[in-house]
C-alpha cells in the first residue's frame, strides 16, 4: 500500500495569511497542515509516500517536508507540470505508484479521524475504491455523493450547482489500480481539470465496486474555508500536550497543556492551556489563555491574548486585550504607551475591527 498526498495545485495564496503560496504549508497549531496529513499516512503503517508538488510551490515545501527521515519513510516528490486536476495529479503519480493500491490524500485537508480503521475495512472488503462523506452545509463547493435505499453508493458528481444530497466527499480516498483505467478515458470538467469524482463515477459505470463510510469526527477543507482559528481550536484542544522546553520564570505561572518550545521565555507572566508557543519567543508581563497558538521568535509584552492564531515573528505590545485574532508573520500590534493609541504593521488583505 502506497500513499499518495496531492501537495501542488494552482498555488492561491491563504487569505489573509500570504506569507506561503502553498496552503499546504499554513500552520494549525504551529504545525503545517500537510504534517498532519504524512502522520495520519505513517501512523496507518504506510511507508512509501509519493507527494504531488507544482512548480510554483515545490520547492517551499521540499524544503518543509524534507526526505521524509524525521517521519521514518520515504517520501518521493512527484512534480505535476500544470494544475490540470486531482486524475492528471494520479496520472502523474502513474510511475510512482505502478499498480499498488494506495490511499490519496488530499495536502490541504484536516481531519481529526485517524485512517488506520478505514485502510483496514478497504484491505478486508477488497472494493475496487472507497471513499469518505461528511455532510456539509454548502454542498456545491465539493464533490457530493448520492447513497441508494440499499446504501449503495449511486453517482457522484463534481461542484454540482444543484446538490443531490449534502453528503461530501472527503479528500482521502482508497484505490486499487483500477482507477488508472478510469483516469485514462476521462475528459475535463466544465472547470478544465480531469476530476478523481469523474474517473470514480466511471467505475460505477463500469460495475466496480466502490464502498463508502462516513467520517464522524470534524474535517476542515483548510484551503477552502480558511477558518484557521477553528481549525487551531480543535487540534489545541484534542491533541495538544503538555512540552515546556524553554525557560519559565519565578513569576510566572504556566498551567494545563502547554507547549513552550526551545529558547523561549516566559518572564513575569500566566500561560494557560491549551496552548501553543513556538521556540525563541518572549512572553513579558503577560497573560496567554486558551486555545492560542504563537509562532518561532514572537515577542508579546505588557498584553492579554486569548483564543487566537499568532504566525511567526509577530509582535505584540501593550494591547489591553486581543482575542478571536489571526495575525500574519512580522505582523506588528502595540499601544503607544505616550498617545495611548495603536500602533500598527499590517500585510495584504488585513482585517482590523475595533
Ligand atoms: O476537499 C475535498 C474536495 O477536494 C472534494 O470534495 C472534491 O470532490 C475534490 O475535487 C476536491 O475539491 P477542491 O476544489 O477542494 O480541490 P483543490 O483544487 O483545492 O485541490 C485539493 C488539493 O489537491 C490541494 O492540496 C491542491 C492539490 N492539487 C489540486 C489540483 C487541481 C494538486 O496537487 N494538483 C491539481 O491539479
Amino acid at each position: 500500500m502506497k500513499g499518495l498526498i496531492l501537495s501542488g495545485g494552482k498555488g492561491t495564496r491563504l487569505r489573509p495569511l500570504t506569507h506561503t503560496a502553498a496552503k499546504q504549508l499554513v500552520p494549525v497549531a504551529n504545525k503545517p497542515i500537510l504534517f498532519y496529513v504524512i502522520e495520519n499516512l505513517v501512523r496507518a503503517g504506510i511507508r512509501d509516500l509519493g507527494v504531488i508538488i507544482s512548480p510554483e510551490t515545490g520547492d517551499s515545501i521540499q524544503e518543509a517536508v524534507g526526505d521524509g527521515s524525521r517521519w521514518g519513510v520515504a517520501i518521493t516528490y512527484l512534480l505535476q507540470d500544470k494544475p490540470a486536476g486531482l486524475a492528471h495529479a494520479v496520472s502523474t503519480a502513474r510511475p510512482f505508484l505502478q499498480e499498488a493500491p494506495f490511499v490519496m490524500y488530499l495536502g490541504d485537508n484536516l481531519i481529526s479521524n485517524s485512517i488506520t480503521k478505514f485502510l483496514q475495512d478497504f484491505q478486508q472488503e477488497s472494493a475496487d475504491a472507497m471513499v469518505l462523506l461528511k455532510e456539509v452545509d454548502n454542498p456545491s463547493q465539493f464533490g457530493i455523493a448520492e447513497v441508494g435505499p440499499d446504501g449503495r453508493l449511486v453517482r457522484l458528481v463534481e461542484k454540482p450547482k444543484e446538490p443531490p444530497t449534502n453528503l461530501a466527499l472527503v479528500g482521502v480516498y482508497f484505490f486499487t489500480p483500477a482507477i488508472h483505467e478510469a483516469i485514462s478515458g476521462l475528459k475535463p470538467s466544465w472547470r478544465g481539470e480531469l476530476e478523481i469524482t469523474d474517473a470514480i463515477q466511471r467505475l460505477l459505470e463500469g460495475g466496480r465496486r466502490v464502498t463508502w463510510r462516513t467520517l464522524d469526527g470534524w474535517w476542515l477543507d483548510t484551503g477552502k474555508k480558511d477558518d484557521l482559528l477553528t481549525a487551531n481550536t480543535h487540534v489545541l484542544d484534542e491533541w495538544s500536550r503538555r512540552d515546556i522546553q524553554g525557560e519559565v520564570d519565578g513569576d510566572s505561572t504556566v498551567s494545563g497543556r502547554v507547549s513552550l518550545g526551545a529558547g523561549s521565555r516566559v518572564i513575569n507572566s500566566t500561560i494557560r492551556g491549551p496552548a501553543v508557543i513556538g521556540e525563541h519567543c518572549v512572553i513579558r508581563d503577560s497573560f496567554i489563555g486558551p486555545f492560542t497558538s504563537i509562532g518561532d521568535h514572537s515577542r508579546v509584552e505588557a498584553s492579554v491574548i486569548e483564543h487566537s492564531v499568532l504566525l511567526a515573528e509577530v509582535t505584540i505590545s501593550h494591547v489591553d486585550r486581543l482575542e478571536d485574532s489571526l495575525l500574519g508573520r512580522q505582523a506588528r500590534v502595540a499601544r503607544h504607551h505616550r498617545h495611548r493609541c495603536l500602533q500598527l504593521l499590517l500585510g495584504d488583505d488585513a482585517v482590523v475591527e475595533f
